[in-house]
């Protein structure tokens, strides 16, 4: 028997003979404390059904203990939420600091998990002398083309996946757009392409993604991101896979038009991962919106298990407390599979259930676990 399995017996022996005692001696209920952390079958069914299930780490607690255990007890891959963003990474031009990606890059290496890296380009989260410069296009693509270099070149063999791109495309007025980020502005639209080839030099073993929201089911916003990463593919651009980000309510889209997307990704030749899968429901949550979510996170995590090309699940939480600041402004949150004291939900059983019933299909790797 596992140890983990033993050890949580074991608790579960003690929890019961403290309840008998209880009963017996006729006394208030005895205050059982939460057990810090729930018992978990999610890592030894992600190894068995090959597929890595992630979270997306919140950079400051990932100091505390217990959210560590928490990560180790519950997934195989991690993405850094934060601690890769060129706010933290390059601070100041030409600087580079490692101090936030390093140490969750090492705890990956200790602990065999996979490290999924967001983002190498994004329209947000940069530093001010990036976002306000004034850049030739010839000096803002040495920046990034320098930025890369030395990012993925540091982790090289230790990050899996880097998402190369992020966010490309918005709605601005009723129309998709490319994002008007800095990189669109000083280099153009042709950033894209420079960006995955720089990091293919990188990192040769690395996969590489373009990672988008609101393309998890038709409409305007998929059509726009399945026609640039298709023309990258036939213009023979490096790039591996495409990132769902599947932050999404309890309606759209449906369980069989995510299928349809994931499949119209995977006959491109690509890899698709579900990259920061939540869903955010108003606070306080109520029983059946939670068995609703529970029902969700199955049938799509059931969805990537059966397309060999689905490489990966990474939640975008370890818990409930990990709301990040969109969310937290419209008092939503319970997006997780675990709640704020760290207990599984409904969703948590239906991931458990559905990678129980993995079907046996060889799949696509996702990158191998860190060192
Ligand atoms: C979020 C982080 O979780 C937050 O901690 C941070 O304040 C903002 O960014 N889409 C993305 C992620 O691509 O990088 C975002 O992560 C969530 C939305």
């Amino acid at each position: 028997m596992p140890r983990r399995r033993r050890n949580f017996l074991a608790l579960g022996v003690l929890f019961c003979l403290a309840l008998v005692v209880a009963g017996c001696t006729g006394g208030s209920p005895i205050a059982i404390p939460t057990p810090s952390r729930p018992p978990s079958d999610l890592p030894e069914l992600s190894r068995s059904a090959g597929i890595p299930i992630g979270t997306g780490v919140n950079d400051a607690r990932m100091v505390n203990k217990n959210y560590q255990q928490r990560v180790l007890d519950n997934f195989t891959s991690i993405t850094p939420a934060n601690a890769f963003k060129w706010e933290n990474t390059e601070p100041a031009q030409g600087q580079f600091d490692f101090g936030k990606p390093d140490p969750l890059v090492q705890f990956a290496v200790d602990h065999h998990l996979r490290v999924r890296g967001c983002c190498l380009t994004w329209r947000t989260q940069n530093p001010a002398w990036l976002e306000s410069g004034t850049f030739t296009k010839a000096q803002a693509t040495a920046i990034m083309r320098d930025h890369i270099r030395a990012v993925v070149g540091r982790y090289k063999g230790k990050v899996a996946q880097w998402e190369v791109v992020n966010e490309i495309f918005h709605t601005v007025n009723g129309q998709l757009a490319p994002f008007n980020s800095v990189w669109l502005k000083t280099i153009g639209p042709g950033y894209v392409a420079d960006a995955f080839r720089t990091a293919r030099a990188a990192d040769p073993n690395a996969l590489l993604f373009a990672n988008e929201f609101g393309n998890d089911g038709p409409g305007p916003h998929f059509n726009a991101f399945y026609n640039k990463v298709r023309a990258l593919k036939l213009a023979g651009v490096p790039i591996d896979g495409v990132g769902l980000q599947m932050h999404r309510g309890l309606q759209t889209p449906t369980v069989a038009q995510v299928e349809e997307t994931i499949r119209k990704y995977a006959a491109l030749g690509l890899r698709v991962e579900i990259t920061e899968f939540d869903i955010p429901l108003p606070l306080p949550p109520d029983q059946q919106a939670l068995e609703q979510q529970g029902v969700l996170f199955g049938q799509i995590t059931s969805v990537c298990l059966r397309i060999a090309a689905c490489t990966g699940i990474t939640f975008w939480g370890v818990d409930d407390n990990d709301r990040y600041p969109a969310i937290r402004t419209s008092n939503r949150g319970a997006m997780t599979m675990f709640d704020e004291m760290g207990n599984p939900k409904p969703a948590y059983f239906a991931v458990v259930n559905a990678l129980r019933a993995a079907p046996a299909i060889k799949r696509l790797s996702g990158g191998p676990p860190a060192g």
